[in-house]
């Protein structure tokens, strides 16, 4: 975890700075998103990274709670809410916090995004458990996942190389059909789904009947 971490905070100028390589999937995510969310709602993000979709959905919900294990993420995402000279952005709350360590109350959450994170957990089932315990009945968790094992198998030769070496972070294997199957696992069912393109983020809603 400690190296996870560390790789991430060394990443972060250089995450803040990049551009995000498919504008028209981002922004229909955003869409996506938004449908689901409501004045009244606390929402939680984890793997929130610099904070930039953090900060857009804010407006659209009463709190949203962000948290990355990367001290370095965070300082960057809350300072561009530092930055805003007239105090816009005033429901947010960003906290370096690993996902694993993280507990709020259950039945607690009206929404839990995790964007570009489900492949980096060490263990996924343990999280989406515990998203599923956190979310009230009705609530969703919103998640895009790369599933490398789909059609980037050969990565998983390389990314024990990059890992030593430090120049890749940790990353999990699994397609689009063991997600769907992990999120059914974990008492989810599946609400909305849609890939851009083949070997893109696969994002899904998955809602919390009971
Ligand atoms: C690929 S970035 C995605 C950032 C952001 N969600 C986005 O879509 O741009 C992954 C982020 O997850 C964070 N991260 C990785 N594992 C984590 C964990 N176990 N708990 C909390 N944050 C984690 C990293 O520090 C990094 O900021």
């Amino acid at each position: 975890m400690q190296q996870a971490c560390k790789f991430w905070d060394r990443m972060a100028k250089r995450y803040a700075k990049r551009a995000i390589t498919d504008e028209d999937a981002y922004q229909k995510k955003l869409q996506y998103t938004r449908q689901y969310l409501e004045p009244h709602m606390d929402v939680l993000e984890f793997g929130c990274g610099t904070g930039s979709t953090t900060i857009i959905h804010a407006p659209y919900v009463k709190h949203m709670r962000a948290i990355d294990f990367s001290s370095k993420m965070i300082e960057i995402a809350q300072s561009k809410i530092d930055q805003t000279t007239d105090n816009s952005v005033d429901n947010i709350t960003f906290e370096q916090s690993s996902i694993d360590d993280f507990s709020a109350p259950d039945q607690s959450l009206d929404v839990v995004l995790g964007l570009s994170i489900l492949h980096l957990l060490e263990n996924k089932e343990a999280v989406l458990s515990k998203i599923h315990n956190m979310l009230k009945p009705g609530g969703v968790f919103v998640s895009s996942t790369a599933c490398l094992a789909d059609t980037m198998k050969f990565l998983k030769l390389i990314v024990p190389i990059g890992k030593f070496f430090g120049f890749m972070p940790l990353v999990r294997f699994f397609t689009t059909a063991q997600l769907e199957a992990s999120l059914v696992n974990a008492g989810f069912v599946i609400d909305f789904q849609w890939q851009p393109g083949k070997g893109k983020s696969v994002f899904i809603v998955a809602k919390k009947i009971s």
